[in-house]
């Protein structure tokens, strides 16, 4: 049998130099753009974290349309990060610029309701079969709420989330295990005593899962129904969401499934497709079309005990730590209510499952071609690459193969033939607009790459 190809670091380094060397020469304005937000940026970006993101001159961008963004160079991307999937419909789609246009022209905030509110719960309650609804800014606050009243609910304290998870940035979710299996706050800023409220346990690992649960004092598991985060696409094995309802229902254990990302894989989610049975779901990011919004939904009788936070005298009393002044506003609605209705239909869902297709078995045939023992995830829009040959089941083993220098070296690469690639731990997904010569672009400039490492 012939050995599969060993790619020598060494060729992966020279590549990735000169196509890195490339990409700064090339983009002068970005440069001196860059130069100059040093003075009043840490890192000389918005967010500082974004320069570790990307490990090379930060792209300025100048506008999008489509599944296409151009930078303040002149250089054109199909996009297939399109934000971390907030843009997953595309930059600038009409609908949505049309329903935020009216909407800022009438007034974009009241802290009063719109009757968008009403359409949007009335769509997210078809979609994902919760039939109550309430809004954030973002997913990060909207998962935030979730857990707070999952505790109300539950009168315990801990949430339990899967090992290699991203649910947003607040205390409870910034906490990993670390080496020695003991649970470590992921960044700097955190208190101490954070890693008292989180459980982590091994994605797919029921028997973890049944005694962490069984010691009672979890209020709510939180998952993704499929992991998006970190390690690329890790899917659930089967049985693995049924055992995990059967074994939260059995402890007292609320369910939360986050779609923040799953949301691109049809309406309603994989909740709505694997017929899940969560106590609460969350979204945000391509929800409303990349305005700022998030969205959680529940059932009746949770919802019930929220509208009972009341005194007698109508007065509030022993609410739960809900809400914000922007949370909900008209102008988020009405771009929720025009993504929905209007962009993400069926037909959408169908066209970005079919290029997905097309991106996963062009990345696939090349890798066949070339020998290389990695595999190709795929579901629905999304693609990905595994450095193994086989899927991985959960981040032991996601970490066993990950590469981050040879996952730099694609995205720069293809960043210099016109491909925008996910950030590291992501993968490639299809947005709404795209067209098979976005697909065709991405797979063209991935065959091309996996050549030279082989050759
Ligand atoms: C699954 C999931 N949940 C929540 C979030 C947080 O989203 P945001 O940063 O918009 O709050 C993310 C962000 O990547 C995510 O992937």
């Amino acid at each position: 049998m012939q050995r599969p190809p060993v790619i020598d670091r060494a060729l992966i380094k020279e590549i990735k130099d000169a196509e890195d060397e490339r990409f700064h020469e090339d983009r002068p304005r970005s440069a001196a753009l860059w130069t100059r937000a040093w003075e009043s940026m840490p890192n000389g970006v918005p967010m500082a974290w974004h320069r570790g993101s990307y490990h090379h001159l930060p792209l300025w961008v100048d506008s999008g349309e489509g599944a296409r963004f151009t930078d303040v160079d002149g250089f054109a991307y199909s996009d297939f990060n399109i934000a971390d999937m907030s843009m997953f419909c595309g930059y600038a789609p009409e609908p949505i610029v049309r329903a935020v246009s009216d909407r800022m022209a009438a007034g974009n905030q009241f802290l009063l309701p719109t009757e968008d509110a009403i359409l949007v719960s009335e769509e997210l309650a078809r979609r994902y079969r919760l039939p109550k609804w309430q809004y954030t800014l973002s997913a990060s606050q909207a998962n935030t709420e979730v857990i707070r009243v999952g505790r109300v609910m539950t009168t315990r304290d801990k949430v339990l989330l899967f090992d290699g998870k991203y649910h947003g940035h607040f205390d409870e979710a910034l906490v990993e295990l670390g080496e020695d299996g003991a649970l470590v706050p992921e960044e700097h800023g955190l208190p101490d005593d954070v890693t008292e409220h989180t459980v982590i346990v091994p994605f797919n690992d029921l028997g973890a899962l049944e005694t962490a649960l069984g010691r009672r004092d979890v209020a709510l598991v939180m998952a993704e129904p499929a992991m998006t985060n970190n390690f690329g696409l890790v899917m659930p094995d089967d049985g693995f969401h049924e055992r995990l309802r059967e074994l939260t229902r059995a402890t007292g254990t609320l369910l939360a499934y986050d779609e923040t990302h799953t949301q691109v894989f049809g309406p309603g989610g994989l909740t709505a497709m694997w017929g899940l049975e969560p106590d609460f779901v969350s979204a945000g990011k391509s929800i409303a079309g990349g305005v700022p919004f998030g969205a959680w939904g529940t059932s009746d009788e949770i919802a019930m005990f929220l509208t009972q936070m009341k005194g007698a005298d109508g007065e509030r009393t022993d609410m739960v730590a809900l809400g914000g002044t922007l949370f909900g506003n008209a102008l988020s609605m009405a771009a929720a209510r025009a993504t929905m209705l209007e962009v993400l239909t069926p037909h959408a869902y169908d066209h970005t499952q079919q290029l997905g297709q097309r991106l996963a078995a062009g990345m696939r045939a090349s890798v066949e071609r070339t020998g290389l023992p990695w595999y190709i995830p795929h579901l629905g829009p999304r693609a990905g690459y595994v450095f193994a040959p086989q899927p991985i089941r959960n981040a032991a083993e996601g970490r066993a193969c990950a590469d981050e220098f040879l996952v730099r070296l694609i995205r720069i690469w293809l960043a210099n033939r016109g491909v925008w690639e996910a950030i590291v731990g992501a993968g490639p997904v299809v947005p709404v607009p795209a067209t098979e010569q976005d697909v065709d672009a991405y797979v063209e400039a991935w065959d091309a790459l996996l050549t030279r490492l082989t050759s």
